[in-house]
């Protein structure tokens, strides 16, 4: 369990140094907001649970593998997962679009982009493409994604929904422009 709050302490200072200045959207223009932040969605606490969003799991922490799992469009939550990932001696695993985002989807400005309009449809499920995951021996998985639209992407509901996670102690975390997890 030591090494499971240490490990959120380092990840909440490696994502709050990670700010980017002047954040780029996805156009790969800078954005007017003040750069990318990184926020964390639980402390660990002692004894075996760990609260995770609203919700508390309970697990056995001291042993079991930990898992990063990222969706990430234009590689900063990447980044901080790769992170994450060297500093808890975790596996990887990328959340990957079937049909990857081009920079058009992604522009926030446009109220008919791809993103705009999966983001405005609550049962929007984008498709994944990337292999599906063995969760088998994973007590720990670090979830992160970036903030669109004040929430998470879509594709993280196509993710969540498509796994059973009994059992495992979920931790997320995410970049932003600034906003916080908000609604996520
Ligand atoms: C469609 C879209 C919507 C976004 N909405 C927000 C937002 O509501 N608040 C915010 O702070 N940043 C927002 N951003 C900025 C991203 O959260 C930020 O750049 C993030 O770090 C990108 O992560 P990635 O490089 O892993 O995709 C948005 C970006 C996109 C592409």
């Amino acid at each position: 369990m030591k090494k499971a709050i240490l490990l959120t302490a380092l990840m909440f200072s490696v994502l709050s140094m990670s700010s980017f200045a002047a954040g780029k959207n996805a156009n790969g223009s800078n954005s007017a907001k003040s750069g990318n932040s990184a926020k964390s969605g639980n402390s660990a606490k002692s004894g075996n649970s760990a609260k995770s969003g609203s919700s508390v799991k309970t697990v056995d922490s001291g042993v079991g593998k930990t898992l990063v799992v990222y969706f990430s469009a234009t590689g900063t939550t990447k980044r901080i997962a790769e992170k994450i990932a060297s500093i808890a001696g975790a596996d990887l695993y990328e959340i990957k679009a079937s049909e990857e985002y081009t920079r058009e989807d992604l522009n926030w400005n446009n109220s008919n982009s791809r993103s705009t309009r999966e983001q405005n449809n609550p049962s929007s499920r984008p498709k994944i493409g990337s292999k599906s995951l063995s969760l088998n021996g994973y007590t720990t998985v670090y979830i992160g994604y970036p903030i669109w639209w004040g929430e998470e992407p879509r594709i993280m509901d196509t993710f969540v929904e498509s796994y059973n996670f009994d059992g495992i102690r979920m931790i997320p975390f995410c970049t932003s422009g600034g906003s916080g997890m908000g609604r996520s």
